[in-house]
């Protein structure tokens, strides 16, 4: 057998020669063998359909020179293999605004990934939140563009520390579950470069080596055989040089797909493979489509396992390692946002001798949805668990929305009150349909495939997809006001991967915080924020409105959807809408003082700088957030954009000085005309605020 194996510590000169000796002496099978996954069904059958029961083949691999293949498993809140680490969602890591613990986050991630034999992940999700209604909401990062691609682009980074190769998903405009298969999704040029596809590129430039395609179509292809995605944008004008394999099958639906810049198909060869092979026999496929594919996956994927790894070794126990979870308990402390607090937080430890603990989701192991990114932890520690630990068996009263009033009485009995509510894996999350029927050819493959995705979720289990509904259920609206009526301080908790609308009970409540979906130290940190431990310091990556009119239009069926200009921040403030929340509020138990804002040109970007000071009696960390207000000559445009942030760490008094830099191919808007990105002439404001709706920002302006 001729080897031709990766090994470390390869030269670059190595690595190219041994790639293109597999190009020369793969066949035509082989290579198009490169091109797709292999064995999932069968293995995912044998394995009672357990989802990440092993590593799945996903591309590369030439047995007879013996060529690795890429081994895949799923993210995002952690390895969804084994009993890996259970971080908080991605939506709370988005509220963290915290690029440094979500690099961290993805070190620990490619530790365990390479732990359990894979090196390919699909960790890193960065669809935008166009509407809060997105069933998947939870597996990105929030709203804006430039969060998605600074939080994308470290967590990415972060599993290539290890050797793990990263795959940014779902390329494109993914931003609703339950017609991702079927829905046609429309956009405009400056739609799509300014608003949909930024974060992509952040990703890629900074190193991210692998890109997932999306289900739904762009502008009437599916993106999986999308020429102009896939090879116009992503190659030609952003010169990305990595692989790109379609999302797990029905990514794409004609051999066409690889000519369109395809180069994996998975998790079976459906539609490449044989079909594939007949059309560059017949001619209507190049042979240089294939091997323009093969070398891009084999040059990553030598690139990635020649090189030397940070560890010596990965064995299994570093999975779920005490470092790892602890890290997990961080991310959840720094992701919970105080939305409200008239000053009952944080709870006083002498006076809350009892505390009620209402709402079945207190009790419930609920770290987020059951479809792909499902990880299962060695445990979870739930509110309930959370808060009897911190505070004693004897010091809890429970109760929830089956009895109200045996909730009540518990209230009535206790000094404050914690009322867990929000959502589960039923509520929201991946939608993995039973009747899946594209018009695909009626072939046991394809019934294979149906049956496959239908257990992915398995059956009986809860169905996910979109949100119906923006509100809380109605039994949890009663459980807040019945224990409101108890006359006792009443802290709501939310559980959700995003927006929740909170205008019929907010009144009532004495705090509103926020947890998202909290990981498997999620009851940890609640009482340790409630008690205040550690101060909150999580932001908003969403705007919560007031009335579900206010986002733009949804359709969870839609066959066609145009995606505008508007949404988030930008949509309410052009319309002069006034949010519930704004995108990045998050109150601490702190006070922040800012001030000696500057801001100058200096070459290619701009340099601000910001005194901030904590003015309160705890140490907290403040999330410093930099908006830029353009001249206004060009329509449409947000009045502002968040162009930088950073968390930093203070102690009462102390005062740091932050310094954030805006580079200036950031601020520029695409021209349609010529394709290309041009600067808005004339003077940009460098807004320093607590949220995209603060009165009082700080202000310096800049010429440009
Ligand atoms: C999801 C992807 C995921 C893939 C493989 C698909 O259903 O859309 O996000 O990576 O399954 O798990």
């Amino acid at each position: 057998m001729t080897d031709l194996a990766p090994r470390k510590g390869m030269s670059e000169t190595e690595i190219a020669r041994t790639v293109d000796a597999v190009l020369a002496e793969a066949t035509l099978s082989e290579k198009v063998g490169m091109m797709s996954g292999r064995g999932f069904f069968e293995a995912f059958k044998a394995d009672g359909r357990l989802w990440g029961a092993r590593p799945y083949r996903a591309g590369g691999g030439v047995e007879r020179l013996n060529v690795p293949p890429l081994w895949f498993t799923d993210g995002p809140r952690g390895v969804a293999r084994g009993q890996s680490t259970c971080f908080p969602c991605t939506m709370a890591r988005g509220a963290t605004f915290d690029a440094d613990l979500e690099h961290r986050i993805g070190q620990a991630m490619g530790i365990e990934i390479r732990a359990q034999g894979c090196t390919l992940s699909g960790a890193v999700c960065i669809n935008l939140l166009r509407h809060p209604a997105w069933g998947r909401a939870q597996e990105t990062y929030g709203e804006d563009p430039h969060l998605l691609g600074a939080m994308g682009a470290a967590l990415g980074t972060g599993l290539q520390t290890h050797n793990v190769i990263a795959t940014v998903k779902h390329f494109a405009l993914n931003s609703m579950e339950n017609a991702r298969f079927k829905v046609d999704v429309t956009a405009d040029e400056r739609t799509l470069h300014e608003i949909y596809l930024p974060h992509f590129k952040h990703c890629l430039d900074a190193g991210v080596a692998s890109v997932m395609s999306a289900y739904n179509k762009l502008n009437g292809e599916y993106c999986g055989q999308n020429r102009h995605l896939l090879t116009t944008i992503l190659r030609e004008e952003w010169g990305f040089a990595g692989f790109v394999h379609s999302d797990w099958v029905f990514g794409v639906y004609k051999p066409y797909g690889a000519s369109a810049g395809l180069d994996v198909e998975n998790p079976e060869p459906m539609v490449f493979g044989e079909k594939l092979v007949a059309q560059v026999e017949g001619g209507s496929i190049e042979p240089q489509v294939i091997d323009q594919a093969c070398r891009r996956i084999l040059a990553t994927q030598y690139r990635f396992a020649c090189a030397e790894d940070p560890l010596p070794d990965y064995p299994v126990d570093l999975v779920a390692c005490e470092a790892h979870v602890a890290l997990a308990l961080e991310a959840a402390e720094k992701s919970a946002v105080l939305l409200e607090n008239d000053g009952v937080l944080p709870l006083d430890r002498a006076r809350v001798r009892k505390l009620a603990v209402l709402g079945r989701l207190a009790a419930l192991e609920n770290t987020g949805d059951f479809g792909s990114s499902r990880v299962r932890p060695p445990y979870v520690v739930t509110a309930l668990e959370g808060l009897r630990r911190h505070l004693g068996e004897g010091a809890i009263l429970t109760g929830d929305e089956a009895d109200l009033d045996a909730a009540k009485a518990a209230a009535a009995q206790a000094d404050a009150v914690v009322v867990v509510v929000g959502y589960t894996a039923k509520e929201e999350g991946e939608f993995i349909p039973g009747d899946i029927s594209l018009g695909q050819e009626d072939t046991q493959a394809s019934k294979d495939t149906i049956e496959a995705q239908k257990q992915v979720a398995g059956r009986n289990e809860p169905r996910g997809g979109d949100r119906v509904d923006l509100r809380l259920p109605d039994d949890q609206v009663e459980l807040i006001l019945a224990a409101a009526a108890s006359g006792k301080p009443v802290v709501v908790v939310i559980v959700a991967g995003s927006a929740g609308l909170v205008e019929e009970w907010r009144e009532r409540a004495s705090a509103i915080l926020q947890t998202f979906y909290a990981g498997m130290e999620g009851g940890t940190a609640l009482a340790r924020l409630l008690f205040g431990e550690v101060a909150p310091s999580g932001k908003l990556p969403f705007t919560v409105a007031r009335d579900p009119g206010d986002y733009p239009f949804f359709d969870r069926d839609a066959d066609r959807i145009e995606y505008g200009y508007w949404h988030g921040y930008a949509k309410f403030e052009a319309e002069g809408i006034e949010p519930r929340y704004a995108f990045g509020h998050g109150l601490s138990y702190a006070r922040f003082g800012y001030r000696a804002l500057t801001a100058r040109r200096a070459g290619d970007r701009i340099e601000v700088s910001v005194a901030v000071r904590n003015d309160g009696r705890v140490a907290a960390d403040e999330v410093v957030q930099l908006y830029v207000g353009f001249p206004g000559t060009i329509s449409p445009r947000a009045r502002k954009s968040l162009k930088a942030f950073a968390r930093v760490g203070l102690g009462p008094g102390e005062t740091k000085v932050v310094r954030l830099a805006v580079p200036l191919d950031g601020l520029r808007y695409r021209d349609p005309a010529t394709r290309g990105w041009k600067l808005e002439p004339g003077e940009h404001r460098l807004i320093v605020a607590r949220s995209a709706a603060d009165p009082l920002p700080l202000v310096a302006t800049v010429s440009l």
